[in-house]
């Protein structure tokens, strides 16, 4: 079975969208800075990056508001985050099918359901997480197994944070690599020991 693996963008105060996130503004204000690695600004180190998780990507869980706030046109288009790779959505309240892409599907019965499903889905590939909740989710329920963060040197000082709800005690964490992308951004990988 391939890793599960948070891979998120994250300010230099820990926020992965800057304040009053919607579906106008995906990322919030001024939080459009944290995916600048990704379009032309990236340097040849933060293509890598990406690359490496476009080719390693099997399936994707991620919550609603996420999708709420990305799906259809202005957004992915008529796929999900990375064309059609399987997503897993989290709801407690699946939408109307009709205009729905068929990469997702809606998964009403918690991180543990969503995240088999996508294992089932992803094989030996990797099944990424997106948005803040699956991943403090998975990470309490002991199914993460590797945390990217993605840090952009700014302050937000507000917004969606990445790590807000974990639950009790320490998670000790192994990093494993860092790579200074020369574009101010800085990608840190690392193991959750468990
Ligand atoms: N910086 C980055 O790299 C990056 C990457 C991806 C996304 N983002 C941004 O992150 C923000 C979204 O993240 P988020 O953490 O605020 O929200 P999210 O995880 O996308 O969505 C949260 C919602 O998912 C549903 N949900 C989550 N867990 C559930 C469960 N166990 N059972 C049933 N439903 C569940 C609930 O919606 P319902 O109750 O309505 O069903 C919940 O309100 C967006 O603004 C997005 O643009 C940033």
């Amino acid at each position: 079975m391939g890793n599960v693996a948070s891979s998120m963008s994250m300010s230099l105060d820990g926020f992965v969208t800057g304040p009053h996130d919607s579906r106008e503004r995906p990322l919030g204000e001024g939080g459009e800075v944290l995916h600048d690695w990704l379009g032309p600004a990236g340097t040849p180190a933060d293509q890598a990056v990406l690359q490496e998780m476009v080719d390693g990507a099997g399936a994707i869980v991620m919550g609603r508001r996420s999708y709420d706030f990305c799906v259809g046109e202005g957004g992915w288009g008529e796929g999900g985050p990375a064309g059609d790779v399987p997503c897993f959505v989290l709801t407690h309240h699946a939408p109307d099918p009709a205009g729905v892409p068929p990469v997702f599907t809606f998964v009403t019965d918690g991180i543990k359901s969503a995240i088999a499903q996508a294992q089932a889905a992803a094989g030996d590939r990797t099944v990424g997480l997106h948005g803040a909740t699956a991943a403090q989710q998975a990470l309490e329920a002991g199914l993460l197994d590797e945390i990217q963060v993605h840090l952009v040197p700014v302050l937000l000082g507000g917004g969606v944070r990445l790590f807000d709800l974990l639950g009790a005690g320490p998670v000790e964490l192994t990093r494993d690599r860092v790579i200074d992308a020369g574009s101010g951004v800085t990608h840190l990988r690392y193991h959750v020991n468990r």
